[in-house]
């Protein structure tokens, strides 16, 4: 019933290096030319975990914004906005919690997993056991059904969708629901509403979901009835209530199969990245001091690639003929380390090329990136106030 919309956030909590780009920026890229999209800076979920340096937040925030419109990502095509400048996530996350269990909260795996993995910081609060639930909110406040995440996330978008199907249960019942139903049922014709009724029921007493897609199309290609009376219909068609928050579906990212510098997964907190606008010095000092095959001690030992980082880098950047002279030469000894490492700089830097380009003008007038940012806001802002006139008005809060 609602148009494809996707949405993604990211927490500012570091710089974004070449991973990023090749796990979630190009794709977002991708996304904007397809689908309606939305991408926000998370800076109250960075908030959960660095409650305690908002300073590293304030300066990220800026930074990462410049570091999406480098990597492509265009205002053009999709709205780009800052989380707490919306206070209806908040205002929609604490509303969701009246109805969230707290055992749902408890068992998403992040939960235990991230506190027992971040040691050094006390995790034990509120914010952060809410972490998930915000996220819902971010997601069900936009009414979007496409949320491209990693694969650590997915338990994340599975609550959002437990939430969005609870939240209907309780709240989808208008008074006089199932006549409104039957009568928007009449408007449809009488053709289309024998059509609907049969559909319905061989969904409701068979399971059929064929017979439930079918309807939905059908419902699809109404053109004269009140988004009211739609809604309704698509809702009546699973049973009981109104759907006022809709259930969104993950999409998964394949992983990034950029390695860092050290072969571990390319992450600031290993200091083994390269950042996404990088100058080409320091680029090229990175890579040419990489860890190689640690058996190639002198030119002349023959090593092998499978041992060694910069491999790595070359099944990301080279093409067949580029990785069989690695192959050859390095097993045989045929070619130094710092000669096998000249292609992948210069792939690196001719990724580069076209970001550094497209953020020249964005580092040169930060005014821009701001004037984005706040169209972002204001779009977002009226998208937000839809749902939340739904939403207050579903649990009782819209007195007059
Ligand atoms: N938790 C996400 C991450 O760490 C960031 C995020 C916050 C997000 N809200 C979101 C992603 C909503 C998708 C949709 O990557
Ligand atoms: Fe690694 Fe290339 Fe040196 Fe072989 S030749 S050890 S693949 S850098």
């Amino acid at each position: 019933m609602f148009a494809d919309r996707v949405l993604s956030g990211m927490r500012p909590t570091g710089s974004l290096h070449l991973g990023h780009y090749h796990g979630v920026l190009k794709n977002w890229v991708e996304l904007q030319q397809e689908f309606e999209c939305l991408f926000f800076v998370a800076d109250l979920h960075a908030l959960t975990t660095h409650y305690d340096a908002p300073e590293i937040i304030e300066q990220n925030v800026w930074d990462m914004v410049v570091d999406w419109l480098a990597a492509g990502v265009d205002p053009a095509q999709a709205t780009l906005f800052i989380q707490s400048r919306i206070p209806a996530h908040a205002e929609l996350h604490v509303l969701l919690s009246m109805i969230t269990p707290l055992g749902w909260l408890e068992r998403v795996p992040t939960y235990k997993d991230q506190q027992e993995k971040l040691t050094e910081k006390n995790l034990n609060t509120y914010g952060f056991l809410g972490y998930p639930l915000l996220q819902s909110a971010d997601i069900l406040i936009y009414r979007a059904n496409r949320v491209p995440v990693g694969e650590d996330q997915a338990p994340h978008i599975e609550l959002a969708r437990e939430i969005s199907r609870r939240f209907n249960h309780i709240y989808g019942k208008e008074a006089g629901f199932r006549e409104k139903a039957e009568l928007a049922i009449k408007k449809l014709g009488s053709r289309k509403s024998k059509v609907y009724r049969e559909l319905r029921n061989c969904y409701l007493e068979k399971g059929d979901n064929e017979a439930l897609d079918a309807a939905k199309s059908l419902l699809d290609e109404q053109q004269n009835l009140s988004m009211g009376d739609l809604e309704r219909l698509f809702g009546y068609l699973e049973g009981g209530g109104k759907i006022i928050l809709s259930e969104p579906e993950t999409m998964l990212a394949q992983a990034s199969k950029m390695p860092g510098l050290d072969n571990q997964k390319m992450s600031n907190s290993l200091n083994n990245t390269i950042s996404l606008r990088e100058g080409a010095e320091s680029v090229r000092n990175k890579i040419r001091t990489m860890q190689t095959d640690p058996a190639r001690k002198r030119r002349s030992d023959p090593g092998d690639p499978d041992k060694c980082p910069v491999w790595q880098f070359h099944l990301v950047y080279s093409d067949d003929k580029i990785k069989d002279w690695v192959q050859q030469g390095c097993k045989s000894a045929g070619i130094g380390c710092l000669e096998c490492k000249q292609p992948v700089i210069e792939a690196v830097l001719a990724e580069q090329q076209p970001m550094h380009e497209r953020a020249r003008m964005y580092e040169d007038d930060p005014t821009l990136v701001r004037n984005i940012i706040a169209d972002g806001c204001e779009k977002a802002n009226q998208l937000a106030q839809e749902t939340m006139r739904d939403v207050r008005e579903a649990m009782g809060l819209n007195y007059s």
